[in-house]
């Protein structure tokens, strides 16, 4: 598209398959777009073999209603290769496969390999807003511009970006898109009804792709769009306003994938004002979607957002697991428990989530955040695979039980907040386009290896020419690798959190949250710093989890040390696993994270000329500010702590006490 970055799928003929004949066999409007997607690569294509079987294509795609749907086989036999698919998606997501493979000299590698989605639901959440936001802007947390799907006002007369968008997310497995924001204000709450020709337009453009559209739904809706005074769940009126609604939503949008709903959470309504509980409100919105096939995303994100900080019995960390869990077995089958990767907020780094693994009668979802709020907000570079990766193998029983992966994966699923706007990158950061591909990836396949989805991303996005540039393959890769650790390293020490600037939450504020009433505090003084959530002297939160975790985060001689603050409150002479102790580790990491994003820096500069220029000159940008900034949160972080602890740098490096 005319000035706007392709991503990861390169338009025009891919070597390797341009030229070549492809069988693509059977009657589906999903096979219809990948003919179309064959012929844009440079094939031949026919639909039916020749009677006389001369010409044995390259390529042949067929369907033949084994497996699920989605999963599809894929032989090579070093010159030709089949993909059999057990419905029209698998067809779909084979042919993308198949690119993925001549991105990386595989096309035709001898041998069958089986692909099956490892999570049943793999949806998007977009934060995006009809209306610009005052202070938020359009798209609530996003760094990438202004919506894709809304403009002035309204849903766009041009939807040939979402088109495209449809494209990419089909091509890494995404199969769900929600298109606004869970805060839903006064003007998007009308999507649900007023718009619906338009949010019609909307599906009609992910449809060729496989992705169902749906919709962030306000619980007062009955009361902001039905003119009832009550949205009361257990209301015979609200109950059938719901219903109806639902109906007129699935007569415009027959594919329509349902509800999200953030519901008692940061101001928005919910079924507490009624004396009812989360059950309730969930399972008055399933009821609705039942006939339809619908499902009901209901987010756990429900915490006090008006904590007063001298309270030390409140912790936000325990509230999702307080509301819900006595909940389990109460919830609809088509209700989705969207639960936070962490228990706080998309921090750098969290314990993972003890919700996920405390409701095993109902379906629960684990939500990420690829857009990057608490990670540089795509100033930074900073590929988030790795830390994904340790979320989904997380076992909560301990080792050898079912990783969280395995948790979600025939329930709930995984779901992400996504990070693309109308920027030219998407992504405005060009890098932060690997976070969505690596989303992808490990949503259709919690196993991958996150440096090998980072090769294949690269492979795909960097060729020149015909090929890759082997070298600027090499300093991506390492640019990227471990870019979330060095992250970590320069901002918020020790599984603590927060430490950003309040609203924005981009650049340091160590005391920004500190007597706010969010809930988020480091309780650092002169002699220490950390949250004791232990059982013995704390707010109890480590036994929220399953042996051995409680007794693992609960011990000082066995916390890891990333997590050791998030858990307890130490003396800076509290010495580490590593050796160090903290207030020397918060020296050191804080001066090694700057220095590593010097090297970023250095790194990238040496790709001039060998990448396309709009790309090399908006890294070099961001790189940059991250650069500054990274010094910024260095200084900060270290001079106040040298302030606080009055304990110097064991190596004497510049503080600025
Ligand atoms: C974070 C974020 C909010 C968002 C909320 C949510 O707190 O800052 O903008 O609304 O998460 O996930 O609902």
């Amino acid at each position: 598209m005319n000035g706007v970055h392709p991503m990861w799928l390169r338009p025009g003929p891919i070597p390797g398959l341009a030229g070549g004949d492809a069988l693509i066999e059977g009657d589906d409007p999903l096979l219809d777009t990948v003919r179309a997607e064959a012929r844009a690569a440079g094939m031949h294509v026919a639909e039916a073999a020749a009677s006389d079987g001369a010409l044995a294509p390259q390529v042949r795609i067929s369907i033949d209603r084994a497996g699920t749907p989605a999963g599809f086989a894929v032989t090579g036999d070093g010159e030709r290769t089949v993909v059999v698919a057990g419905g029209a998606s698998g067809a779909l997501y084979g042919w993308f496969e198949l690119v993925r493979r001549a991105a990386t000299g595989r096309l035709h590698e001898p041998g069958t390999t089986r692909h099956e989605p490892t999570q049943a639901v793999r949806i998007l959440d977009h934060w995006d807003n009809v209306d610009v936001h005052p202070v938020m802007g359009q798209v609530e947390r996003g760094y990438a511009g202004g919506s894709i799907f809304f403009d002035a006002g309204r849903v766009r007369d041009d939807l040939s970006r979402v088109h495209e968008y449809g494209r990419l997310l089909a091509s890494i497995g995404i199969d769900r898109v929600a298109i606004n924001n869970v805060n839903v204000h006064a003007r998007e709450a009308r999507l649900l009804t007023d718009d619906l020709a338009d949010v019609a337009r909307i599906a009609a453009e992910l449809r060729p792709w496989g992705i169902r559209l749906h919709l962030s739904v306000s619980f007062a809706s009955p009361i902001v769009l039905g003119g009832l005074e009550t949205s009361d769940p257990l209301d015979a009126r609200v109950r059938a306003w719901w219903r109806e609604t639902a109906d007129r939503v699935w007569a415009a949008i027959p594919d329509f994938g349902g509800f999200v709903v953030k519901a008692d959470s940061e101001g928005q309504p919910g079924p507490f004002a009624y004396g009812r509980d989360h059950a309730d409100g969930a399972n008055l919105l399933a009821e609705a979607v039942a006939l339809h096939g619908g499902l009901v995303h209901w987010r756990a994100f429900v915490y006090n957002h008006a904590q007063d900080w001298r309270d030390r019995t409140t912790d936000r960390a325990r509230a999702a697991f307080d509301h819900f869990t006595p909940l389990d077995g109460r919830f609809a089958d088509q209700v989705i428990v969207q639960v936070k990767h962490g228990p706080m907020d998309f921090q750098v780094r969290e314990p993972v989530s003890p919700v996920l693994a405390a409701m095993p009668r109902t379906r629960v979802a684990l939500e990420l955040q690829v857009t990057q709020e608490y990670t540089g907000q795509q100033r930074h570079a900073v590929y988030l695979a790795p830390m994904w990766r340790e979320v989904l193998d997380f076992a909560p029983f301990g080792a050898g039980s079912p990783p969280v992966a395995d948790l979600t994966a025939t329930g709930g699923g995984i779901a992400a907040v996504s990070n693309v706007g109308d920027d030219a990158f998407w992504t405005g950061h060009p890098l932060a386009q690997a976070n969505l591909y690596a989303f992808g990836r490990l949503a259709w396949d919690a196993t991958l290896d996150p440096a090998a989805i980072l090769d294949e991303w690269i492979a795909l996005t960097f060729w020149s020419g015909a090929s890759l540039d082997r070298e600027v393959a090499a300093v991506v890769h390492e640019l990227l690798d471990a870019s979330w650790q060095t992250y970590e390293s320069y901002t918020a020490p020790l599984g603590v959190g927060f430490m950003v600037t309040p609203g924005t939450h981009y650049g340091p504020s160590v005391d920004g949250y500190e007597y706010s009433p969010w809930g988020t505090y480091h309780f650092a003084d002169r002699d220490g710093i950390g949250v004791d959530r232990t059982v013995a002297t704390g707010t109890g939160y480590a036994g929220q989890y399953p042996p051995p975790w409680r007794e693992t985060y609960e011990s000082l001689d066995t916390v890891p040390d990333e997590l050791l603050l998030f858990f307890h409150h130490v003396p800076y002479t509290h010495r580490l696993h590593s050796g160090s102790t903290v207030i020397q580790h918060i020296y050191d990491t804080h001066f090694a994270g700057a220095d590593a994003v010097d090297a970023m820096v250095a790194a990238w500069a040496s790709l001039e000329g060998r990448v396309d220029d709009a790309v090399f000159a908006r890294v070099r940008d961001r790189l940059a500010e991250q650069q500054r900034s990274a010094r910024e949160w260095r200084d900060q972080v270290n001079t106040y702590f040298l302030r606080k602890s009055g304990i110097p740098d064991g190596r004497g490096r510049a503080i600025f006490a």
